[in-house]
């Protein structure tokens, strides 16, 4: 929640092009887990040795998969470092994981979202960041403690 309004500050033309048309706001649902990567990695333990991608996994190594580096991965995103809220194949990102294990509160995670934009659009004129974000102390939850902001009514 904070990211996506930390990002919509910093990038005023993507506010412009979603107030302009709302019916982005699914999409930039996606885009802003993408860009936020609110979970930055997990890990698992290798139950056998594999090859992979030419490095030497062995039975027992420990693993660790950067979903963060997998969301700037400009082989398959697109200006990977930008943040776009009409971007194509936004949901094409690794912030829930990969595989079996992956997010089961996906859905819920991307609707709760789009409610708080939605309501934020009906609401606010805009969303104003008037002070510098304070960063959770963590590798592993990349979110914020803070972020001050004005809420301009309609
Ligand atoms: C944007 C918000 C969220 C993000 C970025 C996120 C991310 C993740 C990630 C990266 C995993 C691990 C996937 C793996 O190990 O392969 C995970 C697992 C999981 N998440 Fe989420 N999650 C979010 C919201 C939620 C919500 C709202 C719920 C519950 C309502 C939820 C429930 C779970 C559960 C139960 C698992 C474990 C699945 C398993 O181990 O099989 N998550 N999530």
């Amino acid at each position: 929640m904070t990211g996506g309004v930390l990002q919509l500050n910093r990038f005023p033309e993507q506010w412009d092009k979603l107030k302009a048309n709302p019916e982005l706001v699914p999409n930039m649902v996606s885009e802003i887990i993408r860009y936020q990567t609110p979970l930055g990695h997990m890990r698992r333990t290798a139950l056998e040795d594999i090859e992979f991608q030419g490095k030497h996994i062995k039975k027992g190594d420990r693993v660790v998969m950067w979903y963060i580096s997998g969301n700037r991965d400009e082989e398959v995103i697109e200006e990977a470092d930008k943040f776009k809220v009409d971007r194509e194949n936004a949901r094409r990102h690794v912030s829930f994981g990969f595989g079996i294990h992956r997010c089961m509160g996906n859905r819920v995670a991307e609707m709760q979202l789009r409610i708080l934009w939605e309501e934020i659009l009906n609401r606010f004129e805009r969303v104003e960041v008037v002070g510098e974000p304070e960063r959770v102390l963590s590798n592993f939850v990349l979110g914020y403690t803070s972020l001050p902001v004005i809420l301009h009514a309609k």
